[in-house]
């Protein structure tokens, strides 16, 4: 795999350079701030904690310095220890032993709780803000790239910050506390512990660019290959009746050498490092151990001074070491915060609100930003599309979807009444689909306005509404849609009709009924639990179909627009269909696109869409019969 390969898989995904932002420690504090009192707390106990469990070396050391006799050099015994029996100073010594370790490990156990559940709350917001993100991220963001931002780059944030962030204090606890207790027994060894801090910080900041590169470069090559896999496996019927398996596992091959090579790169940065910091170690305990060794010799420090000194020299560089590697690891975790922060941080799609649980301070206003407009809007809202029936308004739409790409409808102008049903008709590509796509708002609409009952939704959230606006959320709920492509979930049925609202049986298996799949239903032995698969790929299109109208039927919104709806069911479930929502849907405003004429000739009146324009609208016969002649004629020429 050549490396300029490796590259260009690399820069479809996101790559960050250089230094962390401090967007990213904005965020952390974000996750942190509503437990710095209790997080305050622990850190406390946490540090008493080591310190007393370090300090058995000082009580250690100066009981031994007690049988001290000339001609050695001798300290004189410490108050603390005047007039103690042995077994005195042993219960003592068992007691501050035991206390350290009851506060240690209450530290450990609360305190990894505690930050677990505060980057757990950057999980949700990422949550909360991807699912209120422009259809334009999901169009042309690979699922793989998503998958990856809520798999590794959250599980590498949640493992280091969820458990090992206590054994990261503990460390820094056990350096301070050695500092400390190293002064009062050993001051001649400060130095050269000192001395080991400071040359494993110069071996850190030597590797710490690479590391975080490299890192960084891992994150960004494991998504394309998940991509791959998850588009492969999705497609797996294509592919074989193809037989382009070869192509596809050379692809992902391809892409799996990129990810392992640079795995392998990465490791190989983590290894150099760890032994640069063992080597320095090993060193300077050998220079400890011949310093120490000539000062006893020379009669300038005491035995219990030398075992303290020892035990901390020992015990320090093992620290120092460990604080640097994890150091280091909280870099790959700082990496995972900063894509999960890109996330973050997006730009939401206009007019969406996010929810009271939503608190991470962005741009973006939340729900409860301004109160009193949000009041005004609620109200406003809950007046809106009352009625069976609505007015739907189209005026003067230019829709693309892209700012760079041309128009799909343009000067589109049209009205249709309450309970009207309107047909919608036009070549493949004349923008009927994207018609409704306008109609939900799920582009922005940059000139034009659709209106329903004369209201449209509110897209900009920082100024007050006018009297005929209401929130997007209400304005979208007015609507049905069976869209030309079925979608239903995994799950039951029941869960999939009811798509969130817990619907009485009855309803649901009426609803079955009226779409002709009573007989369906009757035939599966779990009745309204059966289990539907990702995207119901279990289902023939036509019975998916007929399960998103029933779904639709549900819903009782004053507005249906179906899309293709029959396009896949035979004659026989058209006609029933037909009738069925003839009957159920009477008095409702709908909107029906169809390619077969015969499923229109129930509408008021037709639209015809041609290269993104209103060709024709008029009654049906009359655009129909027009219809029919020009589709004679194009066959014909
Ligand atoms: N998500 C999208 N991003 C960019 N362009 C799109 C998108 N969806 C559709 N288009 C383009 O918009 C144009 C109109 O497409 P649309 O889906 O509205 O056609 P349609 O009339 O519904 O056709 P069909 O009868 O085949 O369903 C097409 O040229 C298509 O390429
Ligand atoms: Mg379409």
């Amino acid at each position: 795999m050549s490396a300029a390969k490796r590259v260009s898989f690399m820069q479809k995904e996101t790559r960050f350079t250089g230094r962390f932002s401090a967007s990213v420690f904005e965020t952390l504090r974000f996750a942190y701030s509503r437990y710095l009192g209790r997080m305050s707390v622990l850190l406390f106990i946490g540090f008493v904690g080591r310190f007393l469990l370090l300090s058995n070396a000082n009580w250690i050391g100066a009981w031994v310095d007690t049988f001290c006799q000339a001609p050695a050099v001798c300290r004189p015994v410490p108050s603390f220890l005047m007039g103690l029996t042995p077994s005195e100073i042993l219960l003592r010594l068992t007691g501050v032993t035991l206390a350290g370790f009851a506060m240690t490990l209450c530290f450990r156990l609360l305190f990894s709780r505690t930050s677990a559940k505060a980057v757990s709350h950057l999980y949700d917001e990422v949550t909360l803000r991807t699912s209120r993100l422009p259809m334009k991220f999901f169009d042309t963001t690979p699922v793989g790239a998503v998958v990856t931002r809520f798999s590794s780059d959250y599980g590498n944030v949640f493992r280091l910050f969820g458990g090992p962030l206590a054994e990261f204090c503990v460390i820094i606890f056990d350096l301070a506390s050695m500092a400390i207790l190293i002064s009062i027994a050993s001051p001649w060894s400060f130095p050269l512990v000192a001395l080991g801090a400071l040359l494993n910080f110069f071996i850190y900041r030597a590797n710490r660019d690479r590391l975080r590169e490299e890192r960084r470069a891992l994150s960004a090559n494991r998504a394309p290959s998940i991509a791959h896999f998850a588009e492969t496996t999705q497609g797996a019927g294509t592919i074989r009746v193809f037989a382009r398996q070869a192509t596809f596992l050379r692809r992902f091959r391809e892409l799996n050498d990129a990810f392992l090579g640079q795995r392998l790169s990465t490791f190989t940065a983590v290894f150099r490092f760890n032994y640069q910091m063992s080597v320095l170690s090993a060193s300077l305990l050998l220079a400890a151990g011949l310093g120490g060794f000539w000062l006893l010799r020379s009669g300038q420090v005491s035995v219990g001074s030398i075992g303290v000194a020892f035990t901390f020299i020992v015990l320090s560089s093992g620290s120092i070491q460990m604080f640097f590697e994890w150091m280091s690891q909280f870099e790959e975790a700082m990496t995972g915060v900063e894509r999960l922060d890109h996330y973050l941080r997006r730009e939401l799609e206009p007019g969406l609100r996010l929810p009271k649980r939503a608190t991470f301070p962005t741009a973006h206003p939340t729900a409860h930003s301004t109160v009193s407009r949000d009041s005004d809007i609620a109200a406003q809202s809950t007046r809106f599309a009352m009625a069976s029936n609505a007015e739907v308004r189209v005026e003067n739409l230019w829709f693309r979807y892209d700012p760079n790409a041309p128009y799909v409808l343009q000067d589109v102008s049209f009205k249709v009444r309450p309970g009207e049903r309107l047909g919608i008709v036009g070549r493949t590509g004349s923008g009927k689909s994207s018609l409704i796509q306008a109609l939900f708002h799920l582009y922005p609409i940059e000139r034009g306005r659709i209106a329903i009952d004369g209201y449209a939704p509110l897209l900009e959230m920082n100024r007050p509404p006018r009297v005929d606006e209401v929130e997007l959320s209400r304005f979208r709920r007015s609507i049905a849609l069976i869209s030309q492509e079925p979608t239903l979930f995994r799950g039951s049925l029941r869960e999939n009709l009811g798509l969130g609202a817990s619907l009485p049986d009855a309803t649901l298996t009426d609803a079955m009924e009226r779409v002709g799949l009573l007989h369906w239903l009757r035939s599966q032995p779990r009745g309204l639990d059966v289990q539907i698969e990702e995207r119901g790929r279990n289902l023939s299109l036509g019975e998916r179909q007929l399960i998103c109208m029933a779904r639709c039927l549900l819903q009782n919104a004053p507005i249906i627009i179906m899309d293709e709806a029959t396009s896949a069911i035979d004659p026989q479930s058209e006609e029933i269909l037909v009738r069925a929502t003839d009957e159920f849907f009477r008095g409702r405003t709908q909107l029906i696109i169809a390619h077969r004429l015969s499923t229109l000739e129930t509408c008021d009146r037709i639209l015809w869409l041609r290269d993104g324009r209103i060709h024709r609208l008029g009654p049906t016969h009359e655009v129909l019969f027009e219809l029919r002649e020009s589709r004679v004629r194009e066959v014909a020429e």
